[in-house]
């Protein structure tokens, strides 16, 4: 073995001595609120999908792809330009822009690459690009790509993205980016106030609402619905895989002077195929379905208060918040791993993040609810965290 291997193979049994070493587990069904998991051949509870609402399983949703499949075939076969755009991609990326209030979307086979091909797109030397440190990995990677000059405030800390604006006031153009919902914390972001800042120091906001959209707002319409501001940030970006059916896929949407920009310049979009009809067809049924029952954003929200306030009651203490996205900060790396594996023995399949994912001593286990659980499975979790939380002396 080359000495390139040698070494990758010593640092993965290291993680391994560690434990912190992370092993795939495999499902043999759809993603629901249970399913079956490949090596214990058994079924549990499923507490750790971005499946928000429950539409990855849903039968208008999937039918939906199987059409598309017979209508369209397997894939693009090329990239957007050349002769990868079909009328699906059209009709979706037009639904996605009536349904968050803005002019234009431009969809990208995930988010990751429509953040990546965000920013070094349009900003350049003379430009700022303000991010909010606990910003989603392709975000960071996306200003890690970025000429401009680089600020990075304190989570959340209003006074900093202030002072970084302040700082970069010769800019040609100023872009703060934030997650809508960030994604390890479960926490949203200040919006309001954000906006407020961007407008009296002339910058422009974008906001990831990977986490938010489908989840937060009356109708499932994201951090802007949330507070108020529906159409009111000038660029969102978020996910296809998340509750929008899950599939996978992600999108740009504002101006149309910048999703045409993105079509001209932008290189996931030139360099890498479109969405496959398939998937456009899940994500654009999928976000038809959630504009006729916005009643699932409600049951998600009433499953979420649920769990949060039973799981307080008995003793845990979660990261506070409303959002889904409800982490148990654990410590350690390796406890929050044993923690998910006894978990799954006792039939709750939940993962535990730690390093690199999440700072050094603040692994967790990041339990995720869906509109797709009932209390009885809520209550079949709560009583499993409450016998392991004993055994490991958390509760
Ligand atoms: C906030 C945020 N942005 C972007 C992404 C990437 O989305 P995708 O899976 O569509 O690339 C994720 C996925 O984990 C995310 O949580």
């Amino acid at each position: 073995m080359s000495g390139l291997f040698e070494r990758l193979r010593g640092e993965l049994e290291a993680m391994q001595g560690q434990g912190v070493y992370k092993r795939l587990v495999h499902l043999d069904s759809p993603q629901a609120a249970v399913v079956k998991i490949e090596e214990s051949g058994g079924e549990v509870i499923n507490l750790c999908s971005n499946n928000y609402l429950g539409l990855c399983n849903t039968p208008a949703v999937v039918e939906a792809g199987r059409a598309a499949y017979e209508k369209y075939g397997a894939g693009t076969s090329s990239v957007r330009f050349i002769c990868g755009t079909f009328t699906l991609h059209r009709q979706l990326e037009e639904k996605i822009a009536e349904f968050l209030g803005l002019e234009s979307a431009l969809t990208y086979v995930s988010c990751w690459n429509a953040n990546t091909g965000l920013m070094p797109t349009f900003l350049e030397e003379e430009d700022a690009l303000i991010s909010d440190e606990l910003n989603h990995a392709s975000i960071i990677d996306g200003v890690r790509m970025t000429k401009a000059q680089r600020k990075v405030y304190k989570h959340s800390d209003m006074k900093e993205l202030e002072q970084a604006l302040k700082d970069t006031a010769g800019a040609r153009h100023r872009f703060v980016i934030t997650d809508g919902v960030f994604s390890m914390e479960g926490d949203i972001c200040r919006l309001p106030e954000i906006l407020e800042l961007a407008e009296k120091h002339d910058a422009t906001v974008a906001i990831d609402d990977s986490h938010a959209t489908g989840v937060l707002g009356a109708t499932g319409r994201g951090t802007p619905e949330h507070f108020g501001l529906h159409g009111q940030v000038p660029v969102v970006t978020s996910t296809l895989g998340k509750a929008l059916g899950g599939a996978a896929g992600g999108f740009t949407a504002g101006p149309e002077a910048l999703t045409d920009y993105l079509t001209q310049r932008s290189r996931p979009m030139l360099f890498s195929n479109a969405l496959p009809p398939a998937t456009a067809a899940h994500s654009l049924a999928a976000v038809r379905y959630l504009d006729e029952h916005p009643q699932l954003v409600q049951k998600l929200r009433q499953n979420t208060a649920y769990f949060r306030e039973n799981l307080q009651e008995a003793g845990f203490k979660p990261i506070p918040g409303e959002t889904p996205i409800v982490p148990i900060i654990i410590g350690e790396t390796a406890e929050a791993i044993r923690m998910s594996q006894m978990l799954l023995e006792d039939g709750v399949f939940v993962i535990g993040f730690g390093y690199p994912v999440v700072p050094q001593g603040t692994a967790r286990i990041r339990c995720q609810i869906s509109a797709a659980h009932e209390t009885e499975h809520l209550d079949a979790v709560l009583d499993a965290m409450k016998k392991v939380g004993a055994k490991l002396g958390i509760v």
